[in-house]
């Protein structure tokens, strides 16, 4: 297959993981026989950089035009005095609105190489780990109107607003529950409906449209601080995890974080078109920035979501899987999941040793 794919490096360690993830996928390539082209966009505080905007209209144009986004991260302090609205993290905002990627996908999972990284205790991860979050990622406080004002008595004060729609909240469920058939055939839907109105919305939806369309999924519902608490008690009593976009983006690091390392982390945006976008769900760690000591197994791994969720490529996407595990198995970590007895080695090697198993 010919595919184009739009790489978007961003910011910080973005392009070191970018390019790690591009040299896997140009090894699936030549095993495969696949033609992969890649083309190289601005976005985030880069753009800002060189064409003054966090999201050059050309970026979506071509991203737009592509078979499918590879994106690294972005953001950074450099940038962080910026107003809310010419932010890096708008260009992100932006793409994802602009492509109508209202499902964003996060598998966390507890790989065996890596229990020892794990904050929790051995006992609580014995069963493993295997949390997918279905984040809605289009709507929510993200995207609502906000402000700010000055109040006589209170000072400079500032607002946002969270709003679901029905049809928002049904496609997203939609989404969670083929997932779940798929796999467990349970959803655990997050939401505050002791207190928000849009949660009291989201809750009524997801289960009058899961009752109608997905009788055989068993829907449950647990509040967010609940859920937050359970996900450190007994994360192995998770499967699938429909959240809100904010809530998903909260839950998910903690996720992540429980399995180990924030570093391998992927995840899929989706809408109704297979051209997606997909990145690690970290940040931009400008801390490590271009010492060559960033994980790129999370970008490796959303480039492996890319070639299955995208093109169809599953068997693609079992090799790349494999490949890390083998390399995981051979004792090679990046700093960030390094433990006793483990080889130390960069974010390059990393991805060229992952490469070379492929
Ligand atoms: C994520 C990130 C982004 C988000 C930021 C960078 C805008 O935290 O993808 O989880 O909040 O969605
Ligand atoms: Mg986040």
């Amino acid at each position: 297959m010919q595919k184009h794919i739009a790489v978007l490096a961003g910011d910080g360690i973005g392009p070191e993981i970018t390019d790690g993830a591009v040299h896997v996928l140009k090894a699936v390539a030549d095993k495969f026989r696949h033609t992969f082209t890649f083309e190289s966009l601005p976005i985030g505080g880069c753009a800002i950089d060189a064409c003054g905007e966090p999201l050059p209209a050309h970026t979506v144009e071509r991203c737009l035009a592509s078979d499918s986004v590879l994106l690294g991260a972005v953001g950074g302090p450099k940038w962080d005095a910026l107003p809310g609205d010419k932010r890096p993290e708008k260009g992100l905002l932006g793409i994802r609105k602009a492509m109508g990627l209202y499902s964003n996908i996060r598998p966390a999972r507890l790989w065996r190489a890596l229990a020892d990284a794990s904050p929790l205790k051995r006992e609580l991860i014995e069963d493993g780990i295997e949390i997918v979050v279905v984040r809605e990622l289009t709507g929510g406080i993200y995207f609502g109107k906000r402000g700010s004002f000055a109040d006589e008595e209170m000072g400079e004060t500032a607002w946002d607003t969270e709003q679901y729609s029905v049809k928002e909240i049904e496609r997203i469920t939609r989404i969670a529950c083929e997932l779940a058939r798929k796999r467990s055939g349970r959803v655990i839907s997050v939401d505050k409906a002791n207190v928000l109105e849009t949660s009291r919305l989201w809750r009524r939806t997801v289960h009058t449209f899961a009752q109608m369309h997905y009788p055989d999924v068993t829907v449950t519902d647990m509040l967010v601080d609940n859920a937050a608490m359970q996900i450190v008690k007994d994360p192995a009593q998770f499967d699938v995890l429909l959240t809100s976009n904010m809530f998903g983006d909260i839950l998910s690091d903690e996720a992540a974080q429980v399995t180990g390392s924030i570093g391998m982390l992927a995840s899929s945006s989706l809408g109704d078109t297979p051209c997606g976008l997909y990145e690690p769900i970290h940040g931009s760690a400008p801390d490590i920035a271009g010492r060559d000591a960033a994980n790129p197994i999370a970008t490796i791994l959303a480039a492996a979501m890319m070639l299955r969720d995208s093109f169809g490529m599953t068997k693609e996407y079992a090799a790349v899987e494999h490949a890390v595990e083998e390399v995981l198995g051979e004792g090679w970590r990046t700093a960030d999941i390094s433990s006793a007895g483990t080889h130390t080695i960069g974010c390059r090697e990393m991805a060229r040793r992952i490469a070379e198993h492929i």
